[in-house]
């Protein structure tokens, strides 16, 4: 028994060695980019960026310019920070470097889905055929009559609809935009009424996943919580089950025809309700979110709220409710909304945060736009974090930190594409969706269901501020690189449906 010690001992030496012996011997090589392996072994930053992504990658731009590589828990990182030399890392022609495989790991990981090859390409066609063009005309019109049930409820507004009632921005946006989302994606029973609730329940769990997320993709969960984890993604897996989506009308087309690929090249049923969960996800993480930034902004911004009631009345006319149970909203509308387009880039801009990150297959020659190169190691990860280098650029976006509704217009009304860095036009001024491969396919439809919540949020209801002076919040620090930045504490409001005839 005494011997175990020693043995133990000296297998831990071993591991630890393993671990940390290829970080003690890389160096940098000759024309690689500025390598910065921190002071702990292996971990090298992963607390500090973990901490605080944002912060510690604009020490490090201030520290090694716009290419510098970083230890990461055993991994390297080459973040660059130069927007104009984004172009060969997103059109990577040579496939030098792999989004899949890398994205394949996260989703076992996070929602137990294993899967095939072929997966990204039959999201992304599923996602053109559905949440673009004709198809995203019928998804819309679901997602009116989803938003009217959630909002008006299944029997029209109660009487006390027209009272004031106090409620979290955040989670008000975020519950409503959940509950029509995943009634609209993932169909209703005959009971409404018991849709709702169920929708309800479902969003309670969601946000605890939620809450959750980012220190469980970092392994820094406690045990506890761990336990807490799996809890929740096995009550997903039975909840979002294909078997209980049998018993539902009006399943998406979108899901529906993911679906039914997955079945039509053998995924087991317990698959297909991983995959369910990884929709739930990425269909509903990031719009409630957003749509609370939105509503922030036009409440700090009078000129802009009084903008976007301008444009909506014009292009939608009066408030009106059909047989009191459903908003008048004329879907085409949509289409003629410059002003609250503007609004939603520029809450994109401020809001959105994505990491975007490739695994290095082959070594590779990285041409920067000034003309300088940089080796890259195969097995090394490129990452871009445009919200530093794009959206906060003070050269793209002055007055970076300021919310401006029209930036994104031209002084004729017209959409503003025309942006600049160092005197040159720059293609990605504005990066919330990310690029390239790994675009997300839900752009278009995510834009459509939050423009409706938003108009019929100013065309139908009196809502304000309990403290009019309140600042905007700081983002939530644990959560840079997700999405949808959240706000690092909640934000009281007030809102009645606006009296009508
Ligand atoms: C404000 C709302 C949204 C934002 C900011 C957003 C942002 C993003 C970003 C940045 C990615 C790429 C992640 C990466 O590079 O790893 C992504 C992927 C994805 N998004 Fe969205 N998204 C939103 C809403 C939606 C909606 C509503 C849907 C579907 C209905 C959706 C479906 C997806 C899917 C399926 C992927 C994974 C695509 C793949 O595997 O390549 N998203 N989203």
């Amino acid at each position: 028994m005494v011997l175990w010690g020693p043995v133990l001992g000296g297998l831990l030496v071993v591991v630890v060695g393993c671990l940390c012996l290829p970080a003690l011997l890389r160096h940098r090589r000759p024309q690689e980019p500025p390598l910065d392996k921190g002071f702990v072994p292996w971990l090298g930053h992963a607390m500090a960026f973990r901490k605080n992504m944002f912060e510690f990658l604009k020490g490090m731009r201030a520290k090694h310019g716009d290419v510098f590589t970083v230890q990461l828990g055993g991994q390297y990182f080459t973040f660059l920070m130069d927007p104009l030399s984004f172009g060969p890392i997103l059109k990577d022609t040579q496939k030098t470097l792999d989004f899949i495989k890398y994205a394949q790991e996260l989703v076992l990981k996070v929602f137990g889905y294993q899967a095939m090859d072929g997966d990204h390409h039959m999201i992304h066609s599923a996602s053109t055929k559905h949440l673009m063009g004709q198809g995203l005309e019928d998804l819309n019109t679901t997602m009116l009559d989803s938003l009217s049930l959630v909002m008006l409820g299944p029997k029209g507004p109660s009487p006390d609809a027209s009272s004031w009632h106090e409620d979290g921005l955040f989670c008000f946006c975020y519950s409503v935009l959940f509950k029509a989302g995943f009634l609209g994606l993932f169909g209703y029973t005959k009971d409404r009424a018991q849709d709702l609730q169920e929708a309800e329940a479902l969003f309670a769990k969601f946000r605890r996943f939620d809450l959750l997320f980012p220190r469980f993709v970092y392994s820094l969960l406690g045990p506890r919580e761990w336990v807490e984890v799996s809890q929740l993604q096995h009550l997903f897996h039975q909840r979002l089950s294909v078997e209980q989506n049998l018993e539902k009308d009006g399943i998406s087309s979108w899901l529906g025809c993911m679906l039914q690929s997955l079945r039509e090249q053998g995924t087991d049923s317990s698959m297909q309700d991983k995959f369910n969960f990884m929709m739930l996800w990425a269909s509903q993480g990031n719009t409630g979110p957003t749509c609370f930034w939105a509503l922030l902004f036009l409440l700090k911004h009078q000129d802009a709220m009084k903008a976007v009631k301008e444009e909506a009345t014009r292009v939608l006319g009066e408030a009106r409710l059909e047989d009191k149970k459903s908003f008048a909203f004329t879907l085409s509308a949509l289409k003629c909304t410059p002003v609250l387009d503007s609004v939603m880039e520029e809450t994109l801009r401020l809001g959105a945060t994505p990491t975007l990150l490739r695994v290095v297959q082959k070594d590779f020659v990285l041409k920067m736009a000034s003309g300088q190169e940089y080796q890259i190691r195969r097995g090394d990860k490129v990452a871009l974090f445009p919200y530093l280098s794009v959206h906060m650029d003070p050269d793209i976006h002055p007055e970076p930190k300021t919310f401006k509704y029209n930036r994104f217009l031209n002084p004729d009304g017209t959409r503003k594409v025309d942006f600049y860095k160092s005197g040159k036009k720059i293609h990605h001024y504005n990066m919330p969706w990310g690029s390239g491969v790994s675009i997300c396919p839900g752009r278009f439809f995510a834009l459509s269901e939050m423009k409706i919540f938003i108009l019929l949020m100013v065309m139908y209801y009196d809502f304000e501020l309990v403290d009019p002076h309140m600042p905007v919040p700081p983002i939530d620090p644990r959560r840079w690189g997700f999405g949808t930045s959240q706000p690092s504490h909640e934000v009281r409001f007030r809102y009645r449906l606006k009296p009508m005839q």
